[in-house]
């Protein structure tokens, strides 16, 4: 079967659904079953596919996602660039919840996730040095400054194990680090698609201040209903605002070199 889709967006934790008058295709891969169906539509002429990474029914945990079936299937479907929207926490006073983050760095602090199509006989050493797809980020960061959207024009993402979030000491140790923000499922998603030749854009959009911030007692360590509060609150701007970057994606004759 021929999708011939070019632009694949996941969705994360408050964002299940993203385009109208969809056909829902099923894809299973070498590497298992996606999360969920995947929703097809043609936007601006554009085809893209959506699919919620924790599944529709947010089944799948952080840990438990099938990040290869899930990136492999966006291949399969002839995806050509990720974007890549996900709830994350703020680890910076000056990085607020409601703010958007155009992630180009990420930290990884999982561990156990299958995180590679190489495990032989084929064996490859994909240079990870800067994992996101700078023509994106480019995109992102001026569709979210020509709608008026608080957006910070790069951070380095540490993606914890989950699914608990972190204690105020690992917190500490994250800002003092100097890592600006945090979640649990940019790694291995980023790093997958960088494997099969995709380029991907992260767009963090901040809901939470993590465990909190020094010298500030008057806030309190997130929660999950936070998370899914904040994000409700936002989704409209961050449907907005992929719209604006899906617009401004150019196809013709890609020019991207950044998985070569
Ligand atoms: N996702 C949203 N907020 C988060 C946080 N504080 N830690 C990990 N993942 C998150």
């Amino acid at each position: 079967m021929e999708y011939n889709v070019d632009i694949g967006v996941f969705g994360g934790s408050g964002f299940y659904s993203f385009l109208e008058n969809v056909e829902e295709v099923e894809i299973d891969t070498p590497y298992g079953k996606p999360s969920d169906k995947f929703a097809i539509a043609t936007f601006e002429g554009k085809k893209i596919a959506f699919l919620p990474r924790h599944g529709k029914n947010h089944q799948f945990p952080p840990h438990m996602i099938n990040y290869r079936a899930n990136l492999y299937a966006m291949k399969q479907l002839g995806v050509k660039k990720i974007l890549a929207p996900t709830a994350s926490g703020s680890l910076k006073p000056e990085i607020k919840p409601g703010d958007f983050v155009v992630c180009d760095q990420f930290v990884d602090r999982t561990s156990g996730r299958k995180d590679t199509f190489f495990d032989g006989p084929e064996t490859k050493h994909p240079s990870a040095a800067h994992p996101y797809c700078p023509e994106l980020r480019k995109l992102a960061i001026q569709a979210g400054k020509d709608l008026g959207i608080t957006i910070h024009e790069k951070g380095t993402v540490v993606v914890i194990q989950g699914p608990r979030f972190s204690t105020v000491a690992e917190s500490r140790w994250f800002s003092k680090m100097g890592w600006d923000v945090i979640n649990m499922t940019q790694y291995p998603e980023c790093y997958l698609a960088r494997e099969l030749g995709i380029c991907y854009v992260n767009i963090s959009l901040i809901t939470d201040y993590d465990a909190g911030l020094e010298g500030r007692d008057d806030i309190a360590p997130v929660t999950e209903e936070e998370v899914l509060k904040v994000f409700a609150q936002n989704n409209e701007k961050v449907k907005k605002l992929l719209f604006e970057v899906i617009k401004r994606i150019d196809l013709s004759g890609d020019k991207c070199k950044c998985c070569c």
